[in-house]
């Protein structure tokens, strides 16, 4: 099963146990994770790696998607990296066991102490600082000489693709802040040559988030593979990894009608482009950097019924979680199915706000659900990624707790 919760009749159970049996032990709104279904997507993104002939690959999971520590401490049992963007993913990166050998740095923003911390991590620093421009690889070097370190880096590549997901987590297009030029990455080999204290390691890419469509995909594996070609040919010595980044999308409306890549015809996609720039020498390692496509599905949102109010011809279900709660149906005017833990009899269509002062406080618009009254608790699926992770206080709210189910809490 791709999920951990479905319906036994009319009761929505998750892993196994209704839900308004988890309910009686927590406040909501909550958010509620399966551990179970955490290995079940982290070892089907590590076979297709493996099956597509990617054995060597290193797995970094984006932190950012989801930093829970009993979800980090699960992956790092796996064998599981991390991509972090700050100190503070850092710090919880390794508080949770993750190894500094298999953490790399990306962001534009890294700070002197964010950099110091990551040199200081272990003696020969973190896997890999992903380097955003010219300036921050001058500071690594300054920094890694002060610390008397020899820094780890890899070019982040602005590949100049349209990634065709929503705009504001598209990154790899020329008028976007993230990565470095093709040029301006042949310039600074200079630097890198003269410099002991940098040791070029890698070159990356990520070009958005949420990617449905593989086809900027691939143009951006293709310029990456070629200037790993390129730099090793001038260097003289071959780049150690090539990382793709993450951003592979999941499927969040039954009713979506574009194709999904599955991480299968990804990792494919991967080996084939990058071989065949490669052959007949041997692959470099291939690190990966997904979020989503790991803990979306590990997660509800669970929040209960306020009220309901019938205004002329719309009915308003309004609930006790907010934006401030869940952001991305509107941030990304983003679709989530949302599920009651029991089902009536009957459909009505109904918009599903919260109590934040915003209109934008909106989870569903116009949306066909079984009969919905004060009282009841509803679920909203796929909130594993980029769900508590941007939760805020907004309107001097509680943050949410997180709810985490071990690993086989009980047998169907
Ligand atoms: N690597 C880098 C450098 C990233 O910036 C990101 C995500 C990832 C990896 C992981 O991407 P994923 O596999 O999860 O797509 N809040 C937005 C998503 C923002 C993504 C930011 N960067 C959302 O809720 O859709």
């Amino acid at each position: 099963m791709n999920s951990p919760w479905h319906y036994k009749e009319d009761t929505l159970t998750f892993d196994n146990i209704p839900l308004g049996e988890i309910v009686k032990d927590h406040p909501t709104p909550f958010y509620l994770y399966s551990l179970d279904q955490l290995t079940k997507n982290f070892s089907q993104f590590q076979e297709a790696a493996t099956s597509a002939g990617l054995e060597n690959g290193l797995i970094c999971f984006a932190l950012k998607a989801n930093p829970n520590k009993e979800i980090l401490k699960s992956l790092a049992s796996l064998g599981c990296g991390a991509d972090i963007v700050s100190g503070g993913e850092l710090k919880r990166a390794m508080d949770c066991g993750i190894e500094p050998q298999k953490i790399v740095f990306s962001g534009v923003g890294k700070q002197d102490w964010e950099i110091r911390e990551a040199l200081a991590s272990h003696p020969l620093g973190i896997y890999s600082f992903n380097v955003e421009s010219i300036e921050e690889l001058k500071d690594i070097a300054r920094l890694a000489k002060e610390e008397k370190k020899r820094a780890r880096v890899a070019f982040r590549l602005n590949p100049k693709v349209n990634a065709l997901t929503h705009k504001h987590i598209s990154t790899g297009f020329k008028t976007h802040k993230f990565g470095l030029l093709k040029a301006d990455i042949l310039r600074a080999l200079a630097i890198i040559k003269d410099e002991p204290a940098l040791n070029l390691v890698g070159l990356s890419i990520h070009i958005g988030s949420q990617l449905t469509c593989m086809k900027a995909t691939e143009e951006a594996l293709l310029e990456v593979g070629s200037l790993a070609v390129k730099i090793s040919e001038q260097l003289g010595k071959d780049l150690e990894f090539i990382d793709v980044g993450g951003g592979l999308g999941i499927d969040y409306s039954p009713a979506d009608k574009k194709i999904f890549t599955t991480p299968r015809e990804y990792m494919d996609l991967v080996f084939k482009t990058i071989e065949a720039l490669y052959h007949p020498k041997k692959l470099p390692r291939i690190v990966f950097e997904p979020g989503r496509v790991i803990v979306a599905r590990v997660g509800m949102f669970v929040t209960r019924v306020i009220r309901t109010k019938v205004s002329e011809d719309c009915k308003f279900v309004i609930v006790d979680g907010g934006m401030n709660d869940f952001v991305r149906p509107s941030l990304y005017e983003a679709y989530h199915g949302i599920y009651p833990a029991i089902k009536r009899e009957g459909l009505e269509k109904v918009d599903i706000v919260g109590p934040i002062c915003e209109t934008a406080d909106c989870f569903a618009t116009g949306r066909e659900v079984s009969p919905i009254i004060k009282g009841d608790i509803l679920a909203v699926a796929d909130t594993g990624a980029y769900g508590f992770s941007m939760a805020s206080q907004y309107n001097m709210r509680s943050l949410p707790i997180e709810v985490v189910l071990q690993k086989k809490s009980i047998e169907s």
